[in-house]
């Protein structure tokens, strides 16, 4: 009687975790897919505000480090264009690491690619 009694508690465990994971992987995809929308990607909204927040301090017409001037879609385009832009924020072997010291989020490179990607437009 107990023995018949725990093995239907198991099953019904298993049944219940069982819909319990199907459900958890709908509810909750990974995080970096949910909170990161790189489909809708503009310049002057998506571009612009990653620029602005991690860039722009040493690629201001002042400063202009490395001779690379962030302030105008113009003025990026031929860095976005030559591969240096995703180059050196991804890292890759051979490029200048920027911001250097650190890594942009996968997410805001997904962004900057996808911008790229659509050949860069003023948009
Ligand atoms: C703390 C200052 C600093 C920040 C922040 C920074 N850079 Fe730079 N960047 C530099 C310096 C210094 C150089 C010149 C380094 C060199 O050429 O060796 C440079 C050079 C570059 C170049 C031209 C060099 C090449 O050959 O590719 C690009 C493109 C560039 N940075 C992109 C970026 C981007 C995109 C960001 C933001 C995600 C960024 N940088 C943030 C300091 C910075």
């Amino acid at each position: 009687m107990m023995k018949k009694f725990s093995s239907a508690i198991t099953i019904l465990l298993l049944l219940i975790s069982g819909c319990y994971y199907d459900k958890y992987d709908k509810l909750y995809p990974p995080a970096t897919n949910a909170n990161c929308d790189s489909v809708n990607v503009t310049y002057a909204v998506t571009v612009r505000a990653i620029l602005d927040n991690y860039c722009m301090s040493c690629h201001d017409a002042t400063t202009a480090s490395g001779g690379a001037v962030f302030d105008s879609h113009s003025n990026i385009l031929p860095w976005a264009q030559s591969g240096q832009l995703m180059g050196d924020v991804k890292q890759l072997s051979g490029f200048v690491q920027m911001p250097p010291g650190s890594k942009l989020s996968d997410c805001d490179i997904a962004k900057l690619q996808k911008w790229v990607n659509d050949g860069a437009p003023d948009n």
